[in-house]
């Protein structure tokens, strides 16, 4: 903070665009304070694609001249050109990436530069950039939504009959298939995905064209923007499209529900990867060790996708408490949007990529999962519906074999492990069929109707998700 402080005070009469209104300069701190640059200079590629459509407009309603059109086109790409390449001088002095190009812009070409921001503010210029900026944004997040659900998909066609324990209250319920529990996640982010979808078609709108607020005086033509800039439409009102910024907040809702979604994945990969479950083993390049305990290897990944998940919570409310009460139109509080909304991109296609690759190096051992589900009493729900097939109503079944899950439990064992005469003293319409019906595979293969976890349902579920992502 200090040395920016020396630097910027190196930089001496830069005059300000409106500085013939005040007998003193901004105080130091103050410039600090206000300044956005050093944050929204990652705006700058929409920054100058919006400049070129208004420009454009304005030569096309003859209200600036083709020559000045001309002189902003190339002046602007060369100022692209020095961004991409690095060598542009971002000045601090000149508080945001708008009045940094329009300097930069001047400088190049005089007066045509000063041309640029007729008709336009700055008010529904930074309004334009992030739109457009995010737009794109959503575009890579769905992408990657959809490439981590296609790891998904690759992770459950392996282990489509693969059991292991299902749990309610993190307690073994009923078996399942590994391949089933995966595909929920598959769900969750396809739901995820449509929100973002959603969510564009509301970014996708125009407000250059309201200036300041109220619109303005020149001829102008915003269809023609929209139209070059890729918008689906206009913002109906100026007001609004200045001083409104729910698509950001809503983008960023969507995104906190993404990384809720990773952080209960990540809670169970976390379980699962502890020695006490043993289920998988997350590839090495995911994990550290520890600096002291030489025997650990710690699921670093999924941890912090949990823990980075409450960062874009955070961020969620922070964006609607700074629209909280804002009166119409435009208010300086809306400067403070960008931070939390890069934060959550940032945050968010880092974790769904990271995501990806995680899963593609997942081991999974078989054997302890289908232990862990043979040892929970999975199945006693089975036996519970098996005598009410043979007539039992459900509430005397559902006490009968919890008498004969406390008997098992006394004896240390399994239900399938107790012998036929010791069953049938809980009822005697148990006979030798019953084994079928405690085996896991059993279990398994009975809950076959659609959204149920048979090995059967889920290869179809499978197909389906596949056919489901192709359609985009
Ligand atoms: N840097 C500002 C922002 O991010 C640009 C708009 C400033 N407009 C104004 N009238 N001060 O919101």
């Amino acid at each position: 903070m200090q040395d920016k402080f020396k630097e910027n005070a190196k930089i001496e009469n830069i005059s300000k665009n409106w500085s013939g209104r005040f007998n003193e300069p901004v105080a130091e701190l103050v410039k600090h304070y206000t300044a956005s640059v050093g944050f929204d200079q990652r705006l700058a590629e929409f920054d100058i694609q919006g400049s070129l459509a208004h420009a454009r407009m304005l030569g096309a309603q003859g209200i600036i001249s083709v020559a000045d059109v001309q002189a902003i086109e190339h002046g602007l790409a060369e100022i692209l050109q020095e961004i991409k390449s690095g060598s542009f001088a971002w000045l601090l002095e000149l508080e945001d990436v708008h009045l940094n190009i329009e300097k930069r812009l001047t400088d190049k070409i005089g007066d045509a530069g000063k041309r640029l921001h007729t008709g336009r503010s700055r008010n529904d210029q930074v309004a334009t950039d992030v739109r457009l900026w995010l737009r794109a944004v959503t575009d890579e997040v769905i992408t990657h939504i959809r490439k981590l659900q296609l790891a998904i998909v690759d992770l459950a066609e392996q282990h489509v009959d693969t059991v292991m324990p299902g749990f309610t209250h993190l307690q073994v319920a009923q078996p399942v298939t590994f391949g089933h529990h995966l595909l929920a996640y598959f769900e969750m982010l396809q739901r995820d995905a449509a929100r973002f979808a959603d969510a564009r078609r509301r970014i996708n709108r125009l407000p250059l064209g309201a200036a300041a607020l109220a619109g303005t005086s020149y001829p102008i033509n915003r269809e023609m923007v929209a139209h070059e800039l890729g918008f689906d439409g206009v913002c109906e009102n100026s007001l609004d499209a200045v001083s409104d910024r729910d698509f950001a907040i809503e983008f960023t809702a969507c995104a906190a529900l993404v990384m809720t979604h990773l952080s209960r994945f990540s809670e169970e990969l976390i379980l699962w990867s502890s020695p006490r479950f043993g289920f998988i083993d997350i590839a090495d390049r995911f994990c550290t060790g520890s600096s002291i305990m030489p025997q650990k290897k710690n699921p670093d990944v999924p941890e912090l996708v949990r823990g980075k998940t409450g960062r874009v919570n955070g961020h969620l409310v922070a964006l609607l408490t700074l629209m909280k009460a804002q009166p119409l139109a435009y208010n300086k509080d809306n400067q403070e949007d960008k931070e939390p909304l890069f934060d959550s991109a940032d945050t968010l296609l880092m974790s769904l990529q990271i995501y990806a690759d995680m899963l593609g190096g997942i081991k999974v051992d078989k054997a302890a999962m289908r232990l862990a589900a043979a040892e929970g009493y999975a199945t006693a729900t089975d036996l519970a519906d098996y005598l009410v097939k043979k007539g039992t109503p459900f509430r005397d079944a559902h006490e009968a074999v919890a008498l004969a899950v406390r008997h098992a439990a006394g004896k240390g064992c399994d239900l399938a492990d107790l012998p036929l005469q010791e069953l049938q003293q809980f009822s005697q319409l148990i006979a030798d069929d019953v084994y079928a019906v405690l085996t896991l595979e059993g279990s398994l293969a009975s809950r076959n109707h659609i959204g149920g976890t048979a090995p059967q349902q889920v290869k179809q579920a499978i197909a389906r998700a596949r056919v489901r992502l192709s359609a985009g």
